[in-house]
Protein backbone atom coordinates (compact mmCIF):
# COMPACT_ATOMS: atom_id res chain seq x y z
CA UNK A 1 0.00 0.00 0.00
CA UNK A 2 1.76 3.12 -0.48
CA UNK A 3 2.57 5.96 2.18
CA UNK A 4 1.10 9.19 2.33
CA UNK A 5 4.18 11.30 3.33
CA UNK A 6 3.38 14.93 4.54
CA UNK A 7 6.11 17.79 4.90
CA UNK A 8 4.89 19.55 7.90
CA UNK A 9 5.73 22.96 8.96
CA UNK A 10 6.03 24.78 12.42
CA UNK A 11 7.02 28.48 13.35
CA UNK A 12 4.53 29.59 16.20
CA UNK A 13 7.39 30.95 18.76
CA UNK A 14 10.75 30.70 19.25
CA UNK A 15 11.38 27.11 17.17
CA UNK A 16 11.85 26.97 13.66
CA UNK A 17 10.91 23.11 12.52
CA UNK A 18 10.25 20.83 9.56
CA UNK A 19 9.39 17.39 9.15
CA UNK A 20 8.70 14.55 7.00
CA UNK A 21 6.06 12.53 8.56
CA UNK A 22 4.66 8.70 7.12
CA UNK A 23 1.67 8.27 7.54
CA UNK A 24 0.81 10.49 10.40
CA UNK A 25 2.67 8.49 13.21
CA UNK A 26 6.16 7.05 11.45
CA UNK A 27 8.72 9.94 11.70
CA UNK A 28 11.16 10.17 8.73
CA UNK A 29 12.81 13.35 10.24
CA UNK A 30 12.12 16.53 12.72
CA UNK A 31 14.72 19.49 12.80
CA UNK A 32 14.32 21.74 14.88
CA UNK A 33 16.46 24.87 15.34
CA UNK A 34 15.95 26.29 18.40
CA UNK A 35 16.15 30.35 19.43
CA UNK A 36 16.22 30.35 22.53
CA UNK A 37 19.62 31.47 23.36
CA UNK A 38 18.81 34.84 21.04
CA UNK A 39 15.83 35.56 23.47
CA UNK A 40 17.78 34.81 26.92
CA UNK A 41 19.12 38.10 27.20
CA UNK A 42 15.38 40.21 27.16
CA UNK A 43 13.88 37.54 29.68
CA UNK A 44 11.37 36.28 26.79
CA UNK A 45 10.77 35.73 23.42
CA UNK A 46 11.13 38.96 21.04
CA UNK A 47 8.69 38.60 18.17
CA UNK A 48 10.87 40.92 15.90
CA UNK A 49 13.51 38.85 16.62
CA UNK A 50 11.94 35.01 16.43
CA UNK A 51 10.97 36.60 12.99
CA UNK A 52 14.26 37.26 11.88
CA UNK A 53 15.57 34.01 12.99
CA UNK A 54 12.89 31.75 11.23
CA UNK A 55 13.71 33.80 7.99
CA UNK A 56 17.37 32.25 8.03
CA UNK A 57 16.37 28.85 9.37
CA UNK A 58 13.63 28.32 7.24
CA UNK A 59 15.35 27.05 3.78
CA UNK A 60 17.78 25.09 5.64
CA UNK A 61 15.15 23.04 7.70
CA UNK A 62 13.38 21.93 4.85
CA UNK A 63 16.57 21.19 2.44
CA UNK A 64 17.92 19.19 5.94
CA UNK A 65 14.44 17.70 6.83
CA UNK A 66 14.33 16.07 3.33
CA UNK A 67 17.60 14.96 3.34
CA UNK A 68 17.72 13.15 6.50
CA UNK A 69 13.83 11.61 5.40
CA UNK A 70 15.88 10.60 1.96
CA UNK A 71 13.27 11.97 0.11
CA UNK A 72 12.59 14.89 -2.75
CA UNK A 73 9.77 17.32 -3.15
CA UNK A 74 7.79 14.76 -5.78
CA UNK A 75 7.80 12.31 -3.13
CA UNK A 76 5.61 14.18 -0.94
CA UNK A 77 1.78 13.98 -1.13
CA UNK A 78 0.77 17.26 0.96
CA UNK A 79 2.33 20.06 2.90
CA UNK A 80 0.84 21.04 6.44
CA UNK A 81 1.44 24.07 8.56
CA UNK A 82 0.79 25.73 11.76
CA UNK A 83 -1.12 29.04 11.12
CA UNK A 84 -1.79 29.82 14.89
CA UNK A 85 -2.21 30.22 17.50
CA UNK A 86 1.15 32.22 18.23
CA UNK A 87 2.88 34.88 17.01
CA UNK A 88 1.59 36.80 13.71
CA UNK A 89 5.47 37.46 12.36
CA UNK A 90 6.37 34.41 13.67
CA UNK A 91 3.24 31.73 11.97
CA UNK A 92 3.63 33.81 8.58
CA UNK A 93 6.91 32.88 7.73
CA UNK A 94 6.16 29.14 8.19
CA UNK A 95 3.03 29.68 6.51
CA UNK A 96 4.47 31.72 3.32
CA UNK A 97 7.23 28.65 2.94
CA UNK A 98 4.10 26.13 3.27
CA UNK A 99 2.22 28.15 0.36
CA UNK A 100 6.01 28.64 -1.57
CA UNK A 101 6.59 25.07 -1.47
CA UNK A 102 2.68 23.71 -2.19
CA UNK A 103 2.56 26.17 -5.62
CA UNK A 104 5.60 25.25 -6.62
CA UNK A 105 5.14 21.26 -5.98
CA UNK A 106 1.51 21.23 -7.00
CA UNK A 107 0.89 19.99 -3.44
CA UNK A 108 -2.19 20.44 -1.43
CA UNK A 109 -1.51 22.46 1.50
CA UNK A 110 -3.07 21.54 5.27
CA UNK A 111 -3.97 24.31 7.62
CA UNK A 112 -3.04 23.10 11.47
CA UNK A 113 -3.95 24.09 14.80
CA UNK A 114 -0.68 24.48 17.09
CA UNK A 115 -2.63 23.62 19.82
CA UNK A 116 -4.44 20.22 17.54
CA UNK A 117 -1.01 19.45 16.74
CA UNK A 118 0.54 19.57 20.41
CA UNK A 119 -2.14 16.76 21.36
CA UNK A 120 -1.00 14.40 18.12
CA UNK A 121 2.90 14.47 19.69
CA UNK A 122 0.75 11.85 21.69
CA UNK A 123 0.21 9.53 17.79
CA UNK A 124 3.80 8.65 18.47
CA UNK A 125 3.09 6.17 21.64
CA UNK A 126 0.04 4.44 20.38
CA UNK A 127 -3.27 5.36 18.25
CA UNK A 128 -5.61 7.96 19.72
CA UNK A 129 -9.10 6.01 20.95
CA UNK A 130 -12.07 8.19 20.95
CA UNK A 131 -13.54 9.43 23.21
CA UNK A 132 -10.08 11.00 24.04
CA UNK A 133 -9.46 13.62 26.47
CA UNK A 134 -5.94 16.21 26.46
CA UNK A 135 -4.45 18.10 29.61
CA UNK A 136 -2.86 20.47 27.17
CA UNK A 137 -0.33 22.78 29.35
CA UNK A 138 1.97 25.49 27.42
CA UNK A 139 3.57 28.54 27.61
CA UNK A 140 0.67 30.42 26.21
CA UNK A 141 -2.16 27.78 27.08
CA UNK A 142 -3.70 25.43 29.88
CA UNK A 143 -6.70 23.75 28.64
CA UNK A 144 -8.31 20.51 29.64
CA UNK A 145 -10.04 19.35 25.78
CA UNK A 146 -12.33 16.97 25.48
CA UNK A 147 -12.23 14.93 21.95
CA UNK A 148 -15.77 13.01 21.05
CA UNK A 149 -14.42 11.61 17.97
CA UNK A 150 -11.10 12.55 15.53
CA UNK A 151 -10.80 16.12 14.49
CA UNK A 152 -13.54 16.99 16.94
CA UNK A 153 -12.03 19.41 19.76
CA UNK A 154 -13.75 21.34 22.36
CA UNK A 155 -12.70 22.55 25.18
CA UNK A 156 -14.13 22.17 28.85
CA UNK A 157 -11.58 23.85 30.78
CA UNK A 158 -8.97 26.55 30.58
CA UNK A 159 -6.82 28.91 32.76
CA UNK A 160 -8.53 32.71 33.79
CA UNK A 161 -5.42 34.13 33.72
CA UNK A 162 -1.75 32.79 33.26
CA UNK A 163 -1.08 29.51 31.61
CA UNK A 164 0.95 26.96 33.61
CA UNK A 165 4.43 27.31 31.79
CA UNK A 166 3.83 31.17 32.05
CA UNK A 167 4.25 30.86 35.78
CA UNK A 168 7.03 28.21 35.46
CA UNK A 169 8.93 31.11 33.83
CA UNK A 170 7.59 34.25 36.09
CA UNK A 171 8.91 31.85 39.44
CA UNK A 172 11.90 30.80 37.50
CA UNK A 173 12.71 34.42 36.37
CA UNK A 174 12.01 35.60 40.08
CA UNK A 175 15.10 32.72 41.23
CA UNK A 176 17.53 34.01 38.51
CA UNK A 177 17.10 30.88 36.01
CA UNK A 178 16.89 32.07 32.31
CA UNK A 179 14.37 31.70 30.17
CA UNK A 180 12.54 29.13 29.64
CA UNK A 181 12.60 28.33 33.33
CA UNK A 182 10.19 25.05 33.26
CA UNK A 183 13.12 22.48 33.25
CA UNK A 184 15.20 24.13 35.90
CA UNK A 185 12.10 24.37 38.55
CA UNK A 186 11.02 21.27 37.50
CA UNK A 187 14.80 19.54 39.02
CA UNK A 188 15.18 22.24 41.95
CA UNK A 189 11.50 20.70 43.12
CA UNK A 190 12.85 17.53 43.19
CA UNK A 191 15.38 18.38 45.27
CA UNK A 192 13.26 20.27 47.87
CA UNK A 193 9.99 19.94 49.64
CA UNK A 194 6.79 21.38 49.55
CA UNK A 195 7.16 23.73 52.83
CA UNK A 196 5.67 26.58 52.00
CA UNK A 197 2.43 25.40 51.21
CA UNK A 198 0.97 27.66 48.63
CA UNK A 199 -2.45 28.14 47.73
CA UNK A 200 -4.21 26.24 45.01
CA UNK A 201 -6.64 28.59 43.47
CA UNK A 202 -10.08 26.99 42.78
CA UNK A 203 -9.03 23.62 43.06
CA UNK A 204 -12.48 22.68 44.56
CA UNK A 205 -14.53 24.82 42.37
CA UNK A 206 -17.26 23.03 40.73
CA UNK A 207 -15.77 24.20 37.42
CA UNK A 208 -13.30 22.89 35.40
CA UNK A 209 -11.25 25.92 35.48
CA UNK A 210 -7.61 26.83 36.24
CA UNK A 211 -5.98 29.93 37.93
CA UNK A 212 -2.59 30.41 38.35
CA UNK A 213 -1.62 34.20 38.88
CA UNK A 214 -2.78 34.02 42.92
CA UNK A 215 -0.22 31.05 42.93
CA UNK A 216 2.18 33.37 41.05
CA UNK A 217 1.41 36.34 43.37
CA UNK A 218 2.37 34.33 46.57
CA UNK A 219 5.57 33.00 45.58
CA UNK A 220 6.34 36.29 44.47
CA UNK A 221 5.18 38.14 47.90
CA UNK A 222 6.96 35.14 49.88
CA UNK A 223 10.59 35.59 47.91
CA UNK A 224 10.02 39.35 48.11
CA UNK A 225 9.39 39.38 52.18
CA UNK A 226 12.52 37.32 52.68
CA UNK A 227 14.57 39.67 50.72
CA UNK A 228 13.59 43.01 52.70
CA UNK A 229 14.36 40.67 55.95
CA UNK A 230 17.52 39.54 54.78
CA UNK A 231 16.75 35.60 54.36
CA UNK A 232 17.66 33.16 51.74
CA UNK A 233 14.94 30.56 50.90
CA UNK A 234 16.01 27.36 49.38
CA UNK A 235 15.14 27.40 45.97
CA UNK A 236 14.16 23.54 45.98
CA UNK A 237 12.20 23.97 48.82
CA UNK A 238 9.94 27.35 47.06
CA UNK A 239 9.88 25.12 43.97
CA UNK A 240 9.27 21.71 44.93
CA UNK A 241 6.35 24.09 46.77
CA UNK A 242 5.63 26.10 44.00
CA UNK A 243 5.22 22.27 41.66
CA UNK A 244 3.07 20.71 44.02
CA UNK A 245 0.42 23.56 43.92
CA UNK A 246 0.71 23.27 40.06
CA UNK A 247 0.91 20.12 40.47
CA UNK A 248 -2.09 19.48 42.37
CA UNK A 249 -5.06 21.63 40.72
CA UNK A 250 -3.60 20.36 37.60
CA UNK A 251 -4.50 17.00 38.61
CA UNK A 252 -7.21 17.35 40.83
CA UNK A 253 -9.07 19.11 38.26
CA UNK A 254 -8.07 16.19 35.21
CA UNK A 255 -10.06 14.05 37.89
CA UNK A 256 -12.94 16.04 37.82
CA UNK A 257 -12.82 16.15 33.84
CA UNK A 258 -12.87 12.50 33.71
CA UNK A 259 -15.48 12.15 36.10
CA UNK A 260 -17.96 14.60 33.76
CA UNK A 261 -16.48 12.72 30.89
CA UNK A 262 -16.03 9.19 30.47
CA UNK A 263 -13.31 9.04 27.81
CA UNK A 264 -10.74 5.98 26.89
CA UNK A 265 -7.68 7.61 27.01
CA UNK A 266 -6.34 10.72 28.74
CA UNK A 267 -3.67 12.75 26.69
CA UNK A 268 -1.06 14.77 28.70
CA UNK A 269 0.64 17.07 25.79
CA UNK A 270 2.07 20.60 25.58
CA UNK A 271 5.64 22.01 26.67
CA UNK A 272 4.62 22.12 30.52
CA UNK A 273 3.86 18.11 29.45
CA UNK A 274 7.80 17.62 30.07
CA UNK A 275 7.13 18.15 33.56
CA UNK A 276 8.01 14.92 35.82
CA UNK A 277 5.92 15.97 38.69
CA UNK A 278 3.14 16.12 36.65
CA UNK A 279 3.56 12.81 34.37
CA UNK A 280 4.20 10.85 38.08
CA UNK A 281 1.30 12.71 39.40
CA UNK A 282 -1.13 11.29 36.40
CA UNK A 283 0.85 7.80 36.20
CA UNK A 284 -0.12 6.99 39.90
CA UNK A 285 -3.87 8.67 39.68
CA UNK A 286 -4.75 6.94 36.21
CA UNK A 287 -2.81 3.28 37.67
CA UNK A 288 -5.74 1.91 38.86
CA UNK A 289 -8.66 3.70 36.50
CA UNK A 290 -10.25 0.82 34.89
CA UNK A 291 -11.74 2.93 32.15
CA UNK A 292 -9.20 5.57 31.07
CA UNK A 293 -5.70 5.07 30.21
CA UNK A 294 -3.08 7.56 30.31
CA UNK A 295 -1.00 8.58 27.16
CA UNK A 296 1.87 10.80 27.82
CA UNK A 297 3.21 12.56 24.82
CA UNK A 298 7.12 11.67 24.30
CA UNK A 299 9.12 14.03 26.18
CA UNK A 300 11.08 15.26 22.85
CA UNK A 301 7.79 15.88 21.30
CA UNK A 302 6.38 17.99 24.31
CA UNK A 303 8.19 21.14 23.12
CA UNK A 304 6.70 22.72 19.74
CA UNK A 305 8.11 20.80 16.57
CA UNK A 306 7.04 19.80 13.24
CA UNK A 307 6.32 16.05 13.83
CA UNK A 308 3.53 16.73 16.15
CA UNK A 309 2.20 18.82 13.61
CA UNK A 310 2.61 16.13 10.72
CA UNK A 311 0.65 13.59 12.91
CA UNK A 312 -2.70 15.76 13.53
CA UNK A 313 -2.01 17.11 9.48
CA UNK A 314 -2.93 13.26 8.22
CA UNK A 315 -5.97 13.16 9.74
CA UNK A 316 -6.60 16.85 8.34
CA UNK A 317 -5.58 15.30 5.12
CA UNK A 318 -7.88 12.17 5.55
CA UNK A 319 -10.84 14.41 6.24
CA UNK A 320 -10.24 16.46 2.99
CA UNK A 321 -8.98 19.56 5.32
CA UNK A 322 -7.12 21.96 2.81
CA UNK A 323 -6.89 25.65 2.62
CA UNK A 324 -5.41 27.49 -0.55
CA UNK A 325 -3.29 30.58 -1.44
CA UNK A 326 -5.43 32.89 0.70
CA UNK A 327 -4.58 30.94 4.03
CA UNK A 328 -3.48 33.54 6.31
CA UNK A 329 -1.51 33.44 9.95
CA UNK A 330 -4.13 33.67 12.70
CA UNK A 331 -2.74 34.75 15.96
CA UNK A 332 -5.38 33.95 18.03
CA UNK A 333 -6.38 30.91 16.64
CA UNK A 334 -9.24 28.66 18.75
CA UNK A 335 -10.21 25.29 18.20
O1 LIG B 1 4.52 24.13 24.19
P1 LIG B 1 5.72 24.97 24.38
O2 LIG B 1 7.04 24.45 23.88
O3 LIG B 1 5.50 26.37 23.74
C1 LIG B 1 4.24 26.93 23.68
O4 LIG B 1 3.47 26.59 22.73
O5 LIG B 1 3.94 27.72 24.61
O6 LIG B 1 5.82 25.25 25.96
C2 LIG B 1 6.88 25.99 26.51
C3 LIG B 1 6.69 26.07 28.02
C4 LIG B 1 7.63 27.06 28.70
O7 LIG B 1 6.87 27.91 29.52
C5 LIG B 1 8.55 26.16 29.52
O8 LIG B 1 9.06 26.76 30.70
C6 LIG B 1 7.63 25.01 29.84
O9 LIG B 1 6.92 24.80 28.64
N1 LIG B 1 8.36 23.78 30.24
C7 LIG B 1 8.22 23.18 31.45
C8 LIG B 1 9.10 22.07 31.46
N2 LIG B 1 9.74 22.02 30.25
C9 LIG B 1 9.25 23.08 29.51
N3 LIG B 1 7.45 23.50 32.51
C10 LIG B 1 7.54 22.71 33.60
N4 LIG B 1 8.35 21.63 33.69
C11 LIG B 1 9.14 21.27 32.64
N5 LIG B 1 9.94 20.19 32.75
ZN1 LIG C 1 3.52 25.06 21.70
Amino acid sequence: EKRTLILAFESSCDETSVAVIEDGHKILSNVVATQIKSHQRFGGVVPEVASRHHIEEITICIKDALQEAQVGYDDLDAVAVTYGPGLVGALLIGVTAAKTVAFAHSLPLIPINHMAGHIYAARYVEPIEFPAMALLVSGGHTELVYMPAENQFEIIGETRDDAAGEAYDKVGRVMGVNYPAGKTVDQWAHEGHDTFNFPRAMERDDNLDFSFSGLKSAFINTTHHADQIGETLSKQDLSASFQQAVVDVLAEKTQHALADYPVKQLILAGGVAANQGLRERLERDLAHNPTTHLVKAPLKLCGDNAAMIGAFAYVAYQHGVFADATLNADPSLEF
